[in-house]
């Protein structure tokens, strides 16, 4: 079966925990595509040169989920040519046998167009902020400002910016706890299906 989850959202909205969740549900891959352009981030050097020549070890360095590293993925995913280095890789998963679960900030509108799932997952700025403090601790006002920094620079560049597919399902996860912004996206999947 080939069936393919798009879940789009800013830094933090709760992307990647109902990815996962999604996928162990239904026995998806799950591929997190914020961690491609991380390990492009951090790797240094050309950037669209490490974008082509991304390893396995790339993606397994334990700095990935850093502040730092979320700032320079963001940095380099400005650029049209890693961004194409990335795009092949991205939607051969999208389509590999037995379902997929693709999160990030174009699956829906560039990477896979016709996802049979659409989610479109939000929180405000402050609450995203501070659930991102709790995973990296630090200075609460400047993760609050890196989040905002990020958010703008994502939605605001000319190639393949953030923003919600026309078919997409918002899912505002504010005011919901994991397990049911999680139970959401599941019946959501479970409808398609
Ligand atoms: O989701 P995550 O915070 O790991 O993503 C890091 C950065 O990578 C984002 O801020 C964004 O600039 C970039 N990104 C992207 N397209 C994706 C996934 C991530 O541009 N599909």
């Amino acid at each position: 079966m080939i069936f393919t989850v798009a879940i789009d959202g800013p830094a933090a909205a709760g992307k990647g925990t109902i990815s996962r969740a999604v996928a162990a549900r239904f026995g998806f891959a799950h591929l997190d595509t914020g961690a491609l352009y991380r390990a492009v981030g951090v790797k240094g050097g050309d950037p669209v040169a490490a974008a082509r020549d991304l390893t396995p070890e790339d993606l397994a360095r334990d700095d990935l989920r850093t502040l730092a590293a979320g700032q320079a993925a963001s940095k380099v995913a400005v650029i049209p040519e890693v961004r194409q280095a990335l795009l092949d890789f991205q939607r051969r998963f999208a389509r590999r046998e037995g379902g997929a679960v693709l999160d990030g900030r174009d699956i829906g509108t560039v990477i896979c167009p016709a996802a049979e799932v659409k989610l479109f997952v939000t929180a405000s700025p402050e609450v995203r902020a501070h659930r991102r403090w709790l995973e990296v601790g630090g200075d609460a006002a400047q993760v609050l400002a890196e989040v905002r920094e990020r958010d703008e620079r994502d939605m605001n560049r000319a190639d393949a910016p953030l923003r919600p597919a026309e078919d997409a399902t918002r899912l505002d996860t504010s005011d919901l706890s994991i397990e049911e912004a999680t139970a959401r996206a599941i019946a959501l999947v479970a409808a398609r299906l």
